[in-house]
Formats: C-alpha cells, structure tokens, sequence
C-alpha cells in the first residue's frame, strides 16, 4: 500500500508534466501555423495594393503603399489578433518602423546564412518561445525576397527613375534600402505574441 502510493506520488506529477509539456509543444505548432498564415495574407494584401496603385498611379503613387498602407496594414492585424505584427528590414529606409531589435538581427543572419546554402526564400521561416524580463513571448519571422518590381524603389541607381529617387532623398535622408537584386534578402514579417502564464 504504501510501495504503491509512493511509486504514485512519483509517477503522476511526472505524467502530468509530460502532458503539460506536450500540450506547450502543440501550441508552439497552432501558433506557428497562425502566424505563417498571417504573415502570407499580410504580404498577399500588400502586394496586390502595390500592383494596382502601380498601375493607376506609377510609382511615385505607389512609395504610399510601403510607407502609409504596409503600416496601416500590419496595425490593423495587430489590433484585431492582438500580437506585434511587423516588418523589418536588412538595411533600413524607415529606422522607426523598419529596423529590427536584436532578435529579428540575429534571425535575419540566420535566414542570410539559410539563402547561401542554396534554401529558397519562399517558405523560410523560424519561430521561437523566448523568456523576458516581463514574461515569455512566442516570435516568429518569415523572410521576405525582393522580386522584380521591388527594385523601382530598392535596387540601384539604375533601377530607380529620377522621380522617384527624388521623392525617396526628400523623404529618407538616411535610407540605405537600396541596393538591393532580385532574390536577395530584404527583411522579414515578424510578429510577437505574449504567451500568458497557465
Ligand atoms: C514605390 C516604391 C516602393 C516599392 C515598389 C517597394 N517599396 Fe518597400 N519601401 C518603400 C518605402 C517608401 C519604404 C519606407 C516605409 C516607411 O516609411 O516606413 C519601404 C520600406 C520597406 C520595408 C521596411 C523596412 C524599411 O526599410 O523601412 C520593407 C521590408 C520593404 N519596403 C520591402 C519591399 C518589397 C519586398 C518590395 C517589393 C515587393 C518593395 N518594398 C517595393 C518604397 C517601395
């Protein structure tokens, strides 16, 4: 009787743990797959957006896309999901909005590192529980490439019409997100979520 209820009291805070730690494992999973839709739908939205003001309007029209409608965007998801949903870049033309805090650097070196060893951009991605000083926070980024029509806006000298360099050098006295060729890394989408304590 009591051989039995000690094996017990051992046995069952370890199976509890167990479940607990395979119910945390299945979450960090839900929210991966969360945030890996909503980054797509955020650059599916922004892309469109891109396209058609393009066309209507050229690209002088279309600097108000990535400079009022991506944060526009980004903050009307964060609002409805209630995480931190960005964009960050590898060199930064808005160090306000774009510039990535010491995590994001790391991970976008990492996904640097991922594109020479011959992975594709379209699906990289990492996510990742990280510990606070106010707490734990799942993170999560997914790598975004610069395609042929980035280059009006961040590609060299050449790529970008004298108008809209004009626009971009009032606008950004200290941009350096040009330079850029297509397939290289520009940045990420990164969202952060608090993970309350259970
Ligand atoms: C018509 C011009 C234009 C085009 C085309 C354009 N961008 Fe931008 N991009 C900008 C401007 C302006 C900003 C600065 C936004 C701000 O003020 O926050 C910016 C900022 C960004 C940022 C945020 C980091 C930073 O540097 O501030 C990313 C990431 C980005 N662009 C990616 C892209 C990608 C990827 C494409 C192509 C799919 C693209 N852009 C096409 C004008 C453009």
């Amino acid at each position: 009787m009591n051989k039995s209820m000690n094996s017990l009291g051992i046995i069952l805070p370890l199976v509890l743990s167990l479940a607990n730690a395979a119910i945390a494992a299945e979450n960090i999973e839900q929210r991966r797959e969360g945030a890996m839709k909503t980054a797509q739908s955020f650059m599916q939205q922004l892309g469109n957006t891109m396209k058609s003001s393009m066309k209507s309007g050229g690209p002088e029209a279309a600097i108000k896309v990535c400079s009022e409608q991506a944060p526009a965007i980004a903050g009307e998801i964060s609002r409805n999901k209630g995480w931190k949903v960005t964009r960050v870049g590898t060199r930064v033309r808005n160090p306000m909005l774009g510039m990535p805090d010491a995590w994001e650097q790391q991970v976008l070196a990492e996904f640097q590192s991922r594109l020479n060893s011959g992975e594709a951009l379209q699906q990289m991605s990492f996510a990742e529980v990280v510990t606070e000083p106010n707490g734990k926070y799942f993170r999560f980024m997914k790598a975004i490439g610069i395609k042929p029509q980035c280059l009006t806006c961040h590609g060299s000298d050449s790529d970008i019409p004298q108008a809209v360099h004009a626009v971009l050098r009032m606008r950004y006295p200290n941009d350096e997100a040009t330079g850029y060729k297509v397939g290289d890394l520009r940045g990420a989408v990164s969202i952060k979520q608090a993970i309350k304590s259970m």
